[in-house]
């Protein structure tokens, strides 16, 4: 390569098949910031390869394979981005974790397996904290580094039929909160965004519990369907949170909460409303 790096930021962001991720990755390159951007599908490499390629962004954006499941790929990513950058840490570059990767499985207790619990904490739980426990060494000795983790609505409030992917989002909560003040003594920050609906292929996505047209609880499936659709209408793009994150990115000292759309609303009211009014509201669910 014949250009020096001068690129103040290394970031490795999961999940950049689409939505969020692509958005991000894209948006971050475009601003003179080295990606590494994982996939979990190595045929959809090619596709944001080309797209890199054709913003004119193909030297700082490097696809790699990573599924966020498995602790031998992120191993190995780590370590790859870890050793080719070495001469961006000399120059002072920070390196920067976004764990964006994740899905909801959409099913009421009664409804989901044991296997769909664990599945759903293996991608929106264990793969970030492998992560960042990847990381963590290399940013401690470097005394710099900034962890941002895509949390939900979800993570701070629960509606039924969501108990597996609220779950895993709120474990990531409690888990990002106490290793923030665990790691600032570092100068490693960590921050949660917290979005409310975005247009992505999260919908598309969602998995639902085999049996929910026949469930006893097919009524709060019904009712769940109706919120997403009402929330759709006020859902934000990936470009809005890519812009956020990239703010967070240039941020000092970057705050451990963000608060995005209606998440802002939603907790406040769950803040204010007494617990009594909220379970009658829940009965409209
Ligand atoms: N969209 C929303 O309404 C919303 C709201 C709040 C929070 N969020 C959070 O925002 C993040 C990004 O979601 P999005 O809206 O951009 O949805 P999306 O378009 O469905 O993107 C999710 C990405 O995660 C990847 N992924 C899923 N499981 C993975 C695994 N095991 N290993 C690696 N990659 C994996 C998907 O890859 P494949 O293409 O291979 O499936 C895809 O690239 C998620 O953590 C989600 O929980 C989304």
């Amino acid at each position: 390569m014949g250009y020096l790096p001068d690129y103040r930021y290394v970031v490795l962001i999961t999940g950049c098949s689409s939505g969020i991720g692509f958005a991000t990755s894209l948006l971050l390159a475009e601003n003179g910031v080295r990606v590494f951007a994982g996939l979990r599908q190595r045929e959809k490499i090619g596709m944001l390869d080309e797209e890199a390629a054709k913003r004119g962004i193909g030297h700082l954006l490097t696809p790699v394979e990573l599924n966020v499941d498995s602790h031998a790929d992120i191993e190995r990513v780590v370590r790859l981005v870890i050793e080719r950058e070495e001469k961006a840490w000399e120059r002072g570059a920070e390196p920067i974790l976004i764990n964006n990767a994740g899905f909801a499985i959409i099913g009421a207790l009664e409804d989901l397996s044991m296997e769909a619990y664990e599945r759903q904490f293996r991608t929106n739980f264990f793969g970030p904290v492998a992560l960042v426990k990847a990381i963590v060494p290399t940013m401690r000795q470097l005394r710099r580094g900034k962890i941002i983790q895509l949390s939900s609505a979800f993570g701070r409030l629960a509606i039924p039929v969501v108990s597996a992917y609220a779950s895993s989002k709120f474990a990531l909560e409690g888990f990002s909160e106490s290793l923030r003040y665990e790691l600032l003594r570092y100068n490693i920050y960590v921050s949660l965004v917290e979005p409310g609906p975005v247009l992505s292929n999260f919908v598309d996505n969602l998995e639902y519990a085999q049996n929910h047209e026949s469930s006893l609880y097919r009524e709060q499936y019904r009712k769940y369907q109706d919120l997403a659709e009402i929330s759709a209408l006020v859902a934000q793009s990936p470009a809005e949170i890519a812009h956020l994150i990239w703010k967070i990115i240039q941020e000092k000292t970057p705050r451990l909460r963000y608060p995005v759309g209606i998440t802002n609303l939603a907790e406040n009211l769950k803040r204010v409303l007494p617990e009594t009014f909220i379970d009658e509201l829940s009965r409209l669910f």
